[in-house]
């Protein structure tokens, strides 16, 4: 079974390429060799590679220079999501997305739920519900996976910057009023190939629109403050700089974010059975795999 994976180059799009059982033949490409806000360059790359499904781990994922940059962000998160669809759905394969928890206003005490009304409070939010929404108007075998606060080995990331920081500052101040899941790209890629797995045994799936991330739930202050105990403990920074947790207020951005954007995996856990992972498991693994490649 061929599968195409575009985004091959980014944060998730690396572990799915990592993830992969051995027994999918890969198509796995980045940007520069094809642009998917280009509808020809989409049609052109279905029809030469002629997989069994697509993997779209592609997205314009700057959420403050989105602000600004509305244009390209609406390219590549909503039209191109229409052109994959099309694609999809002339082909009769599946496609797999990934969307954010940014499409939430962030306004609820208790986590989103899939039925939940969507209000994206930025444009990067609003960009990718118009993905989402092109995706599900015209392919009808389609899994959005809408997930939060991913990092991993590869590309830029919370648990990257914070360590780079922690290099050359003794203090530091993390916003301690936005709650959400940290979510290892590992676990979302491994989640998305056994979507695939149980697809090849089975072509009739639960498509739809599904919530999926790391737990519990935490501040990025609380996120920062696991990761500098942790990069401590196995010798990655020399010393953990101290952490004032200050409010969204006190650390303007161009994008609104929103301040709870909690996810609840219930649905998603029931039909695949697939469970999120603890995050402060999985972080352990990103830190290690940072320490062997700083060592190599
Ligand atoms: N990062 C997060 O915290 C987060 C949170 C929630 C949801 N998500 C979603 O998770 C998915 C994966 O995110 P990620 O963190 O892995 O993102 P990422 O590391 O920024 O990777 C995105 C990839 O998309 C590629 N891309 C951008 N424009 C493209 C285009 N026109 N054609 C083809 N490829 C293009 C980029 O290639 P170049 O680098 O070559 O431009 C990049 O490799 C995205 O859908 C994102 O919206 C991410």
């Amino acid at each position: 079974m061929r599968v195409l994976i575009i985004g091959a180059r980014g944060q998730v799009g690396h572990e799915l390429v990592r993830q992969a059982p051995p027994a999918f033949e890969l198509i796995a490409l980045g940007s520069h060799e094809l642009d998917i806000s280009s509808a020809a360059q989409v049609n052109q790359a279905v029809a030469e590679y002629q997989p069994a499904l697509i993997i779209n781990a592609a997205a314009y994922t700057a959420v403050d220079q989105a602000e600004t940059d509305t244009e390209r962000a609406y390219a590549v998160n909503r039209d191109a999501c229409l052109h994959l669809a099309h694609a999809a759905q002339q082909t009769n394969i599946p496609l797999l997305h990934i969307s954010t928890d940014y499409v939430f206003s962030g306004q609820a005490a208790q986590p989103y739920c899939e039925s939940d009304l969507c209000q994206p409070q930025s444009i990067y939010g609003a960009s990718k519900l118009a993905g989402e929404q092109a995706i599900a108007q015209h392919c009808p075998q389609h899994i959005i996976l809408r997930t939060s606060w991913v990092f991993g080995i590869d590309g830029n990331n919370f648990v990257k910057t914070m360590l780079r920081l922690a290099q050359t500052r003794t203090e530091l101040s993390v916003v301690d009023d936005q709650h959400g899941n940290p979510t290892s790209a590992r676990s979302i890629a491994m989640a998305l190939w056994r979507i695939v797995n149980l697809y090849q045994t089975n072509p009739s799936q639960p498509w739809g629109t599904y919530h999926y991330s790391g737990t519990p739930s935490c501040t990025w202050y609380e996120f920062a403050t696991e990761i500098f105990a942790q990069a401590l403990q196995l010798g990655l920074i020399a010393a953990q700089p101290s952490l004032n947790p200050i409010t969204t207020a006190d650390y303007p951005t161009a994008a609104k974010r929103p301040a709870y954007s909690v996810l609840d995996n219930q649905l998603f856990s029931e039909k695949f059975g697939i469970n999120p992972l603890d995050w402060r498991q999985e972080l352990s693994a990103v830190l290690l795999s940072l320490r062997a490649h700083s060592q190599a």
